[in-house]
């Protein structure tokens, strides 16, 4: 990788630290279950998503904030290891790196609770000092795991193609985070609790979501499905269906972060080949999730392409 060429993929967002374990089911409320196996793992949807363009060989930088701790340190190690720009990743004094305790069941089902630390320390200010990286970089990459109004002056000081994963959901989303954003992009629950839509569970019920969230501002919408694949769309126009590659259920291990793989791979095809069409991009993206869902972890089970 040229490392004197400009930042393709620019994310701004979470870094987490991953405590997963894997159980036979996912527990009911208030019921302890036996797990058979435990692993750490470095996470964070921003950081998962960066991780996964940069592997499949995007120039990338994070922006994003870590605690003053061994985990915040470690995580700056592997970052640079995974050749991200960390210039502006910073290790704040007083404050935790953020964590998320996972839980996965043996069907490849998971549950995620997410302590952020450090990652609330995110701020409008962080746009300013990362400037350059705001004007060069191709694609810009948001989620939901730092401050909104961060997020905000972040897309409004972007003048490339930006990504909103809105995940974790909010119920009262600004309108202005669907209106900022190139590319909206939700999973179906993120979509159903967004359009007060008792579920989504079919390719026709994500169309009709998709239709809400552009009537709500978003320019165009991308659904990802799991293993339906994706639904996307724009404003006076068809919302279309993107099949994924189909991963027989025993393969499915652990569907951790695989909506990240989806993200961080969408970013990379879209700062690569801006010629193409979304539909091109949204399949290269569910190939390189099916992938990811057949191996343990959430970084650890992102793909790497041959082609740099
Ligand atoms: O999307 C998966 C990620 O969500 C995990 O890595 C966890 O850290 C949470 O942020």
């Amino acid at each position: 990788m040229a490392q004197n060429q400009s930042t393709e993929v620019l994310v701004f967002g979470s870094a987490i630290i991953d405590f997963i374990c894997y159980t036979p089911r996912l527990p009911k409320p208030g019921e302890t279950l036996h797990g058979h196996r435990f692993q750490t793992g470095y996470g964070g949807k921003g950081a998962n998503q960066c991780v996964a363009a940069a592997r499949q060989g995007s120039r990338t930088a994070l922006v994003a904030k870590l605690g003053a701790d061994t985990f915040g340190a470690d995580y700056l190690r592997q970052l640079r290891e995974e050749h991200i720009n960390v210039e502006h990743v910073q290790q704040l004094a007083g404050q935790t790196t953020g964590v998320a305790q996972i839980g996965v069941s043996d069907g490849g089902e998971n549950n995620i609770i997410i302590v952020v630390g450090a990652n609330s320390q995110l701020s409008p200010c962080d746009v300013a000092q990362a400037e350059e990286l705001f004007r060069e970089a191709k694609v810009l990459v948001c989620q939901l795991e730092t401050p909104v109004e961060a997020t905000l002056t972040a897309l409004r000081n972007f003048q490339g193609v930006s990504i909103v994963n809105a995940a974790p959901a909010m119920v009262d989303t600004p309108p202005e985070l669907l209106q900022l954003a190139s590319i909206f992009c939700v999973n179906e629950s993120e979509a159903a609790l967004m359009t007060q839509m008792d579920q989504i569970e079919t390719v026709e019920e994500a169309k009709i979501a998709a239709g809400k969230l552009v009537q709500m501002g978003a320019n165009t919408v991308i659904i990802t499905l799991g293993k339906l694949g994706a639904v996307f769309g724009s404003a006076n126009e068809e919302y279309r269906h993107v099949a994924a590659p189909q991963v027989p259920p025993e393969k499915v291990v652990d569907t951790t972060g695989a909506g990240d793989a989806f993200i961080g791979a969408l970013a990379h095809n879209l700062a690569r080949h801006p010629k193409a069409q979304l539909e091109e991009h949204i399949a290269a993206a569910c190939a390189v999730a099916s992938q990811s869902v057949q191996l343990p972890g959430t970084q650890a089970s992102f793909p790497r392409s041959d082609v740099q």
